[in-house]
């Protein structure tokens, strides 16, 4: 990726505003393009699936894409985000909790669920920054590393 975040448009405590889009097919390429798995055929596929079913947000900032988002209603009927990732360049900026806080807004009144590994400190500590309350957790997805589930109950708009 060219560009530092330096580069890009920030307010004055250095946050990102990025622009939330629902992405389209072609957008698939940029968006993998900021995903350090995003050549791995199973996750190119999860991507396609998504951006197809119009599953699939990302954030822009200055029309390049920092970062994106797979969520849907698949797990058990309630809301979930299943994939979250941000280039590394322009991680701490906000881009996942402006990707969060759009989704957040789409489903008013419902219950938001979300998951990560136990290992993911970066992302455990960006669901309890934005409210999230540990809802359980799943063993033996990742070996040794148990998939912990988040809650936040959305309030209405
Ligand atoms: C986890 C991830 C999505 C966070 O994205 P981000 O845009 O950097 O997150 P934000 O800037 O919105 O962070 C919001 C808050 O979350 C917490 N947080 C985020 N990353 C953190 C880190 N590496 N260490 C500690 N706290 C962190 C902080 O409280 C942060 O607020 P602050 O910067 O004011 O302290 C990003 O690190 C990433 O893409 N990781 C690789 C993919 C991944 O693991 N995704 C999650 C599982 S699908």
């Amino acid at each position: 990726m060219s560009g530092q975040a330096s580069d890009m448009v920030a307010d004055h405590d250095d946050r990102l505003r990025p622009e939330i889009k629902l992405a389209v097919p072609s957008d698939l390429a940029p968006i993998l393009a900021v995903d350090h798995m995003g050549t791995d055929p199973d996750r190119r596929e999860q991507v396609e699936t998504a951006i197809r079913q119009g599953h699939c947000w990302m954030g822009l900032s200055e029309g390049r894409v920092v970062g994106y988002l797979v969520a849907d209603t698949s797990f058990y009927g309630h809301p979930f985000v299943w994939l979250v990732v941000v280039a590394a360049p322009f991680r701490r900026l906000g881009v996942a909790t402006a990707l969060m806080r759009h989704v957040e807004s789409l489903f008013p009144n419902r219950k938001l669920f979300t998951s990560t590994n136990e290992s993911n400190s970066a992302s455990r500590r960006l669901m309890e920054s934005l409210g999230f309350e540990r809802s359980g957790w799943i063993d033996n997805l990742d070996d040794a590393d148990p998939e912990i589930i988040y809650v936040k109950r959305l309030a209405s708009e």
